[in-house]
């Protein structure tokens, strides 16, 4: 696997790859990968040839009091287990390489990045948006994985290659969990012990309303137990738990379609999101 922190280098070695034919897939990370980030990188390798993995810390999608500067960097483990698991090519450019003086151009996708995480983070998916813009028209992969533990953000990115015909197909992939339920996250390590074993709640507060909701449950008295329940099971504070549409991500007061249950909690120096599907009987 070659690892690679410079526009140029980057198109000739996409070129070497592309003159081998075959599919081009493209996972963007944050790094400090997980086997949620590994999941992807093995469903990108079952769609594409060639598989381009992407590691940068995207200061725009940060606000202004996050968790930028302690965000976790682990550079020599990441790129061995990109290598183990058959990517082509580490993508890692510096801020600067992505960022150059001067830069001024931001996309703003309307609509389904304004409620839930766009309301709780402003700017937050403008931030990724435009990063997300830039890795595809710097690799032009044919196919790109996303997460569904970031369903926000799937959203977000389907509309934005919808609306500016990208023409790169958009694969989300089902959340990776610890085997207590937890979400696999790379924010993880930000809990001490006694913090991760009360982070259970959170799967399983939603878990519980997805059950109510799906059986026929009032859906606001679901809503309101699930927040009750994360508060009592040592959250410090719930910024939603919401039922919405699982296309447009507005939001529901009866399950009348397919929708998703999200939520985003506060607990120590960690803000955990997760989200599980909702189907109507
Ligand atoms: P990051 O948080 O590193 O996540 C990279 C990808 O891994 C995202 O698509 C995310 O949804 C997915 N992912 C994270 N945890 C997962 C899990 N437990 N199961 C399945 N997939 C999981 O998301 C970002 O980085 C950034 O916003 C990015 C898209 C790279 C733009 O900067």
């Amino acid at each position: 696997m070659q690892t690679i922190r410079q526009l140029k280098p980057l198109r000739k070695a996409l070129a070497a790859l592309c003159a081998e034919g075959g599919k081009l897939a493209l996972v963007p990370t944050m790094g400090a990968l997980h086997a949620g980030h590994m999941a992807l990188v093995a469903e990108a390798r079952k769609r594409a040839k060639h598989v381009v993995v992407s590691i940068f810390v995207n200061p725009r999608q940060f606000g202004a009091n996050e968790d930028l500067g302690a965000y976790p960097r682990r550079a020599a483990k990441d790129s061995a287990m990109l290598s183990e698991a058959g990517a082509a090519l580490l993508w890692m450019p510096d801020a600067e390489v992505m960022y150059p003086a001067g830069y001024a151009t931001s996309i703003s996708v309307a609509g389904v990045s304004e409620g839930l995480d766009g309301a709780a983070r402003p700017g937050h998916f403008e931030g990724v948006a435009t990063v997300v813009a830039k890795l595809f028209n710097q690799v032009r992969p044919d196919v790109a994985l996303f997460g569904e533990k970031d369903f926000q953000q799937l959203a977000v990115v389907r509309r934005m290659v919808a609306d500016l015909d990208f023409g790169i197909e958009i694969v989300g992939v089902p959340t990776e969990r610890d085997e207590d339920g937890l979400a696999l996250s790379s924010r993880n390590v930000y809990l001490t012990e006694e913090e991760r074993q009360q982070a259970r709640a959170l799967p399983r507060a939603l878990g519980m309303a997805a059950s109510a909701i799906e059986g026929g449950g009032d859906v606001g008295e679901a809503l309101a137990r699930a927040e009750a329940a994360l508060v009592e099971g040592g959250f410090q504070s719930v910024d939603y738990v919401t039922l919405c549409d699982a296309a447009t991500l507005q939001p529901l007061e009866s399950l009348d379609r397919p929708a998703r249950l999200l939520a985003a909690a506060r607990i120590g120096a960690a803000r955990l999101i997760d989200n599980v599907p909702v189907m109507p009987r």
